[in-house]
Order: structure tokens, then sequence, then C-alpha cells
């Protein structure tokens, strides 16, 4: 299949597959099986730099592991986090700052909330193609708290509200975290770009997860997740068979 890109990404005939890849060794793996984006996400921050949550992460360290990832990506769409700080405060500054991800190897950024849309509109103009990310968006997480977002009906309608400005904006795909089903499935039927979603429910345009929780190297992963492997017991049986071998 050729390369996804971001226009002809809602033309897919299937349900997109997105993962997160944090290094070269992991993208390339998601690359060579098939996954249709591969999402450098801010998670980051607490997969592979052992921060409490993605707040931390910064432009800089973004850029080193965006590197890594494009190096490992022949044919997915390679998608990089803006991270919390880099596109908040004037759409200039976004603009610079998605245009670093871009250099760094990125085919795209994705942006969460929809409180900066003139920034968004920007990015767009400058001719990068901006993914939307709504419900729980981990950078709020302390205005937020860790929690389905959605279940009332104002909460709701503000949603759907912000996913249609956000297409209405250019987003080419918007992600919906933590949301019920229904309103996942409402509003991807409303919207005419995909809605991935992640603990979302199924009735979407395609899902994404943060790869070490869908194999088991995370091992507390959230409750949505089904756990495919046991990626940290196999690391943990194979490093003891060698301390044992070595006769420590
Ligand atoms: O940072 C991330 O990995 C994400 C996904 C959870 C969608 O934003």
């Amino acid at each position: 299949m050729a390369k996804l890109n971001a226009l002809n990404i809602k033309q897919a005939d299937h349900k997109l597959a997105m993962l997160t890849a944090y290094d070269f060794q992991f993208a390339r793996l998601l690359d060579e099986s098939d996954v249709d984006i591969v999402l450098v996400g801010d998670s980051l921050g607490n997969v592979a730099l052992g921060y409490k949550n993605t707040i931390p992460v910064t432009m800089e360290e973004m850029e080193v592991h965006v590197r890594a990832v494009a190096r490992g990506v022949k044919r997915a769409l390679t998608v990089a986090d803006m991270p919390f700080g880099s596109f908040q405060a004037d759409p200039i500054t976004a603009v610079a700052n998605a245009i670093r991800l871009v250099k760094a190897g990125a085919d795209a950024v994705k942006i969460e909330g929809a409180a900066h849309l003139s920034a968004v509109r920007k990015i767009i103009e400058a001719g990068i193609p901006v993914m939307g990310h709504l419900g729980f968006t981990p950078q709020s997480v302390k205005q937020l708290g860790y929690k389905v977002q959605g279940k009332e009906r104002r909460s709701a309608a503000k949603i759907l509200a912000d996913a249609r400005a956000l297409e209405k904006a250019g987003c080419f795909a918007v992600v919906l975290e933590m949301v019920p089903e229904g309103l996942a499935a409402k509003t991807a039927r409303s919207l005419k770009v995909p809605v991935i979603g992640i603990g979302a429910g199924k009735k979407v345009d395609g899902q994404v997860l943060v790869t070490s929780d869908l194999i088991g190297l995370y091992e507390n992963p959230p409750s949505f997740v089904k756990k495919r492997a046991d990626v940290a017991g196999a690391v943990r049986r194979a490093v003891g068979e060698f301390i044992k071998e070595v006769g420590k």
C-alpha cells in the first residue's frame, strides 16, 4: 500500500490502526507490521523518560525521539505530539515548533484540545497536517483528573462541538480518548474526517493505543486495554536466565 498521507487518510477503506513508538526499533517493527499511523506520542514522558505525566516533555526531547522513529518508518504516516507549552503561547511559536517536528521527520503533528484553533489553522496554512485530540487530554490531567470525559450532557455537547470546530479548522483526523461509546459513535458519524478512539468503544473509524500497554511492557495498563503479550515477563525471564548462566 502506498504511504497513507494526511490527505488520503479519510479515503482509507479500512479501520485505521495507530500505535505509539519512541525509538528506531519499535518504529521499524510497527511499520513492518502494517500499522497505518505511528504516533510519537508525548506519552514518551511516562513510558520512556520516567516522568509522572506528559507535562514535563520538551520540544528537544520530542525532536530526538521523532528523529529516531522517522529512521525506522518507511511506509506508515508518522505523527508527532506537540508537547505541553509548545503551541499555547501564540500561533507563530506554534508554527515554529510544528516545523521543528516536521524537520525531525514527522509527517503531521497532533495537538490536544480545541482551545487554540488559531494555532491549528496557522500550522495547517504552513503546510503541516494537524490531528486533533479531545476527551481525556493527558496534558490537562491536573484540570480534568484521570477519568472518562463527556459523561454529562453538557460536557458531551462540548466535545462534539470541539470536534466539529477542529474539523472546520482543517484537522485531518481527531483522536477521542476515554469518552462514552455513544458519544464517540455520534462524533464519528458527524465528522467527515476519521475519529480514532482510545478507550472510546468500537464505533469509530480507528483505534490507537500506547504500544507498551498493548504488549505488556508496562504492566498496569488502563482497564480498556486488552494486553496481547507479556513482554515485561519475557524480559525478566531472559535476564534471570542470563544471570544464572553467568554464575552470579
Ligand atoms: O501521547 C500519546 O501516546 C497519545 C495517545 C494516548 C493517543 O496521545
